[in-house]
């Protein structure tokens, strides 16, 4: 079982949010120099490389499961790679909800991106509706094990548990009651390393989340568009 060995893996999601201007700014005002990984947006992959100091790990937020061909509007692996992204998230809520992908579609996904060797942040988590009807284990549990299929290269793989309700709405999973989620998830996928908490982490609960044991790094939206406030949390690893 995973413990707290490893060093907190803190993970900024930019979500469409910043322009390249906007992005120069933010990448000029951060003093940290502790190990942060930033998911920006496609057009900021290859700028950013030219100017993102050691300490950061560029990654995308999404890609198509094919490895090329017409799909108007769409980037694949390769591209990202190519662009700079070391990781990839897939699975965010916001893709299952707004854009309909569902497991199958992501297991594929994960697939192509360990192909690519690219590390994939795989998100899970429950509506407010199925955390009230207590169906959340259930519930992750269907995500995981169809997300994950048959991939067996764990070492490129991170969890991250994200409920639906948590995610930009300002109310946050009580640690204690994510750190018994997180459990249950590392018990579900035993060989992945990493299981971050996501779901409006600010500065002033961060810390809550990263000293419990089962809660290896952490998600973070809104929070991670001002430099500021993504500095005080990568100060708390
Ligand atoms: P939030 O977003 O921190 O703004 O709640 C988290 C996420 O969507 O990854």
């Amino acid at each position: 079982m995973p413990t707290k060995t490893k060093e907190s893996m803190i993970v900024g999601n930019w979500k469409m949010y910043k322009t390249l201007a906007e992005a120069e700014a933010f990448v000029k005002g951060l003093t940290s120099t502790q190990t942060a990984y930033l998911a920006v947006p496609f057009t900021l992959l290859q700028p950013l490389t030219k100017i993102i100091p050691s300490h950061v790990v560029l990654g995308a937020q999404n890609m198509n499961d094919a490895s090329e061909g017409a799909f108007t509007g769409e980037v694949s692996a390769r591209m990202i790679k190519d662009a700079g992204a070391k990781f990839v998230i897939l699975g965010h809520s916001e893709r299952r909800t707004f854009f309909k992908e569902d497991n199958a579609f992501i297991q594929r996904k994960v697939e192509r991106a360990i192909n690519e060797k690219i590390e994939v942040i795989l998100c899970v988590g429950e509506t407010l509706e199925e955390h009230e009807g207590k169906k959340t284990e259930e519930v992750l549990k269907k995500q995981l094990l169809e997300s994950l299929g048959k991939v067996s290269a764990f070492d490129l793989i991170s969890i991250a548990y994200e409920p639906v309700w948590a995610i930009g709405t300002g109310h946050a999973c009580d640690p204690e009651v994510a750190q018994n989620i997180h459990h249950y998830l590392h018990t579900l996928a035993p060989k992945v390393s990493k299981i971050l908490y996501g779901g409006s982490v600010k500065p002033d609960n961060a810390a809550a989340y990263l000293k419990e044991k089962d809660i290896n790094g952490l998600l973070i939206g809104g929070a991670s568009l001002n430099v500021e406030s993504f500095d005080k949390i990568l100060s708390l690893t």
